[in-house]
């Protein structure tokens, strides 16, 4: 079932298997701070094209926790793509030296062009505005922990929900639970893109847009704030006019629920106040540190099987 397999799309994976991975992960958390073998002898390719902090670095870790290594890359211009070497010349190399390959790449489908060629195991560790599917599990993983659940929630996203593919994938693998509300609140010019609310009407939930965080928040159990991206914006100017349309402080927080999460994937900019950081709703820092025990149960996963 998982063995070899591709993280391409959140959107491939059940919501019985989503379960499985997060199961899977509630043992690793148990583990953490040892080194395991079950990956003994394996090494995962970790392939940036664009930056990363938390998922370069989390993917690293929990692959040294299982006993495997990593070979990786974050500056294409020390790599032979900067002699004019093709993306699937690389992949096809790195397959031969690796049992598993992590790629980030901005361009839209590269994780599942270097799939087709690889004969390992690939996942997207991001791929331009579409898609972050480990991201989402991890997403997914921090409701689970901290709420006991994701059937029967009142989700709002609020921020960049058009470029932002945290956002994006995170509205996909929501479409496989139960979900009470999804409140959608974003500056008009970055409302979600047509294929994602065709794939909400298809699954046939109903969702609220809004630009209006203040009036929606009082019904808002976990709050999903993201960060406008500046690099994906065509014109900078357009940048320049939303930029700072919308910020969490604590006067904000006085219309939340009593028991609010708010999480964020991470780099803030200025969307939540640093003042937000020591009140009982912020837990995107937990969020963060799930990255090791998710990405160390997918990689046991799809490398060595259940
Ligand atoms: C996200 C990404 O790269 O899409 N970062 C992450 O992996 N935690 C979110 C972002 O860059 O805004």
């Amino acid at each position: 079932m998982f063995k070899d397999r591709d993280v391409i799309s959140i959107r491939d994976f059940t919501r019985d298997e989503l379960i499985k991975i997060f199961n899977e992960a509630f043992k690793m958390e148990k583990n953490i701070g040892k080194r395991l073998d079950i990956l003994k002898d394996k090494v995962l390719a970790l392939l940036f094209f664009e930056p990363s902090t938390r998922t370069i670095f989390s993917f690293q870790t929990a692959m040294y926790r299982l006993g495997g290594e990593t070979i990786i890359f974050s500056d294409v211009k020390k790599t032979s793509i900067a002699k004019g070497e093709t993306l699937g010349d690389t992949i096809r190399v790195i397959d031969g030296y690796s049992d598993c390959i992590v790629i980030r790449h901005w361009i839209e489908g590269a994780a599942k062009y270097a799939a087709d060629i690889a004969e390992s195991p690939v996942i997207n560790a991001g791929d331009g505005t579409r898609e972050h599917p480990t991201q989402t599990m991890i997403d997914l993983y921090t409701i689970w922990r901290v709420k006991g659940r994701i059937d029967n929630l009142n989700i709002g996203l609020l921020g960049d929900l058009k470029y932002g593919r945290a956002a994006t994938s995170l509205i996909y693998g929501l479409l496989k639970f139960n979900l009470n509300k999804l409140y959608l609140i974003s500056p008009a010019e970055l409302k979600i893109r047509d294929e994602v609310g065709d794939s909400l009407e298809g699954a046939g939930i109903k969702y609220i847009e809004t630009n209006d965080l203040t009036d929606v928040l009082d019904d808002i159990d976990v709050l999903y704030v993201t960060r406008i991206q500046r690099e994906r914006f065509p014109d900078p100017a357009e940048y320049e006019r939303i930029k700072g349309s919308y910020r969490i402080d604590k006067s904000v927080l006085k219309y939340a629920k009593d028991d609010l999460i708010i999480l964020h994937p991470l780099p803030r900019v200025d969307e939540i106040s640093y003042e937000v950081d020591e009140t009982k709703y912020a837990y995107y820092f937990k969020q963060a540190s799930y990255g090791i025990p998710v990405r160390m149960a997918l990689l046991k996963l799809v490398m060595a099987g259940e």
